[in-house]
Order: structure tokens, then sequence, then C-alpha cells
């Protein structure tokens, strides 16, 4: 008995070490957090019930059969944030840039299905190159099932992706399908494939943050819902968007205790709103006034800024808002705008 429990500590030793000391530290030096640290960030501390610990790829050809890490390259299970379960998925970029191979996409098949069978959000950490090369078609087959799983769980639960690092190909067709999308600025970036793929293929040089940074993607596409500093801080907004959320569409939206009155009366608000309706103010200024402890999330804050969407909650109860800016373009709703509003509805 003794040796199968030391087996066993070798071989969760061996899951929990990924893709090895050297490569960790490389992770650590980008200003990246592992895989595994992140999920102890998201989630309540000691909440994390992991899956498929001992999983490996069986991929054979170009020496595959001789380069196996337990896990294979993403973390997977279920915990709490604020008490709330959620399922969660990580990808480890230090086991072979956290690639997708058929059995990676089978434990990540398992969450999505997990999550939608008990009514709970998905939470995906992405930092990973795509398609595993290596296995070619088993590994494409194995984004068709996981598209699959997005497309079934549009509508029933929140599904949030969140961008951690150089994330390529299907690594990023899965998290556009998702319905909220936060990045981390400098270290993270969503392309379908790498500059220097891009470079081989059509000989232009363009550089990771020309091709899908988070600058590029919260403030010009409108592709990300939000950009952060780091990964803590990306993570720390996770939990507070998950706070604001029904955990599915059979459960109602979150209520918790108000400190504010709901009949409390604004003075302010009356000289807010200009008498001239040619003058602009700030409605981001009202909205804080309105809702309960001056608490707005706010999605898509650096793109079409011309509409404001986000999240906050009246008399304890979660609320959406959409409201014009007056502050600018007039408010007026162009492309960007009303895409941006039409989405968040
Ligand atoms: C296997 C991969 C990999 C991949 C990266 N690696 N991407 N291994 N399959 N797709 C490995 C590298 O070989 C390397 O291994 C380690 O991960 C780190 O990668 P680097 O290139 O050294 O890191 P970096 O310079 O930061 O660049 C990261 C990257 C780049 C931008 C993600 O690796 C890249 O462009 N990769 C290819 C992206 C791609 O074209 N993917 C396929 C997309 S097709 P070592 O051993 O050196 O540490 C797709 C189809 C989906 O996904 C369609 C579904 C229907």
């Amino acid at each position: 008995m003794q040796h199968i429990l030391e087996e066993l500590d070798r071989r969760r030793e061996q899951a929990r070490a990924g893709g090895g000391e050297a490569r960790v530290a490389a992770q650590h030096a980008k200003g990246k957090l592992t895989a595994r640290e992140r999920i102890d960030l998201l989630l309540d501390e000691g909440s994390f019930e992991e899956f498929d610990m001992f999983v490996e790829h069986r991929g054979t050809e170009f020496g595959m059969a001789e380069q196996k890490v337990p896990g294979d390259g993403v973390v997977t299970g279920w915990g709490t944030i604020n008490g709330k379960v959620v399922y969660v998925f990580s990808k480890d970029f230090t086991v072979f840039g956290g690639s997708l191979s058929g059995a990676h996409a089978a434990k990540i098949v398992k969450v999505q299905r997990q999550a939608m069978k008990v009514g709970a959000p998905i939470i995906g950490l992405f930092d990973a190159g795509g398609a595993r090369i290596q296995e070619g078609v088993d590994s494409l087959a194995g984004y068709a099932d996981i598209f699959l799983e997005n497309v079934m769980a549009s509508g029933v639960v929140p599904q949030i992706s969140v961008i951690m690092g150089p994330c390529a190909g299907g690594d990023v067709y899965s998290p556009a399908m998702t319905d909220f999308i936060f990045m981390v600025r400098d270290t993270s970036y969503m392309f379908v494939t790498g500059p220097d793929v891009v470079k081989t293929v059509t000989n232009e040089v363009v550089t990771a943050e020309e091709l899908g940074g988070a600058r590029v993607h919260a403030a010009k596409s409108g592709v990300a819902e939000g950009a952060f500093e780091n990964d803590l801080e990306a993570l720390t907004q996770v939990r507070r968007l998950v706070d604001f959320l029904p955990s599915s569409n059979r459960q109602a939206a979150p209520e918790r205790e108000s400190f504010d009155d709901p009949h409390r009366a604004e003075p302010s608000l009356d000289s807010l709103i200009p008498a001239d309706p040619g003058k602009p103010y700030d409605i981001k200024e009202l909205i804080l006034k309105i809702v309960d402890e001056a608490d707005f999330f706010e999605i898509s804050s650096e793109w079409a800024k011309n509409i404001v969407c986000g999240f906050a909650r009246m008399d304890g109860e979660s609320v959406g808002i959409v409201a014009n800016q007056p502050q600018v373009l007039a408010g007026v709703l162009d492309i960007d705008s009303s895409r941006k509003a039409a989405r968040f509805v």
C-alpha cells in the first residue's frame, strides 16, 4: 500500500511541476503566473477540486510518445467564487505551449458539460498556442467538440474567457464565442497565428501588439470587454463580474444586502443634467449616483465610448445598464456603439 501512495504522490508532484523549472521561471520572468497560481487567485481559498490530473496525450508522431506530462497542459476542475460554484480550465503554457491535443480537449469538454448540467459559469484562463501541431487532425477534432459546447452553453450558463498569454488559433476562436473576454496588457495577445508564422507565410513583419494586443482588442476591434494591468487585476475583476451574474438561465440574478436607501434623495441630479440640451455631461457620473454604493462594473470601457454598458445593483439586485454618453460624439448611435449595446443586452 505504501508504495502505491508514494507513486501517487510522485505523479501529483510531476503534474504540479508542469513543463519544468526552467519553463516556469521563463513564465514568471515574462510577468505571467502559472496555470495553477492563476486558479489559486481566482477561486476561494482551498475550494478547488481538480479533475483528470493524470491524463496524458495519445500522440505518437514526431517523438511525442516519449514526451508526456501528466495533465497534458491544462488544469481543470471546479471551485467557488465568494461561495458561488464555477467551473474552470486553465491552460499551462509551460507544457507544449498550452497547445491542444485530443486528450486535452476532452478535459475541457468535460468541464463545459458538467457546468451546464449543474448550471454554473465556465471560466477559461487562456495562455496557449492553439492546435497541437504534432497531433494534426485529432487536435482539430478536439476543437470542434469544444466549439459545439460553446454554442450549447450560450444563453445557458455564463462563459468567461481571460486571455493571459500569446493565444493563437483555436485558443482564440473558442474564447471569441464566449460572453466576456478579458485581456492582460503587454503579456496577452489574441491572433489567428503568431508574428513568426505570419512572417514565414506572408513575409510581413508585424509585432504581437499590433497583431492582437490588449490595446487593439479593447479599444479598436472591441473583441475584448476589458484590459487589465496584470494577471492579479484581471482575475480579481473576474471575481467581481461573477458576483453580478446569475449562475445559469434557470436562476434569477443574485441579490445582496445594500447599504444605500433606495428612497434616498440625490439633490445633485437636479443640476447634473444641463438645462441646455446642447451641452454635454458625463452619464457615468449619473450612473454612479443612482446605483448602490456607487459600484458600477463597466464593460468595454475603452471601445465605442459613446455608449456605456455595465452591471450595477439597485436595492441589492443586479441590473444591466445601457446608456448613451452625451460626452462622446454627443452620445449618438453608430455601428460600434450599436454592436456594443446589442451584444451586452
Ligand atoms: C505545439 C507549440 C504550439 C503548437 C507553441 N508551441 N505553439 N507546440 N503546437 N501550436 C510550443 C513551442 O514549440 C515551444 O516549445 C513552446 O510552446 C513556447 O512557444 P514559443 O514559440 O517559444 O513562445 P512564444 O515566442 O511566446 O510564441 C508563442 C506563440 C507561437 C505566439 C503561440 O508559439 C506560435 O505562433 N505558435 C503557433 C501558433 C499556431 O499557428 N497554432 C496553430 C493554430 S491552428 P518549447 O519546447 O520550445 O518550449 C488552430 C486550428 C483551430 O488552432 C481550428 C479548429 C477547427
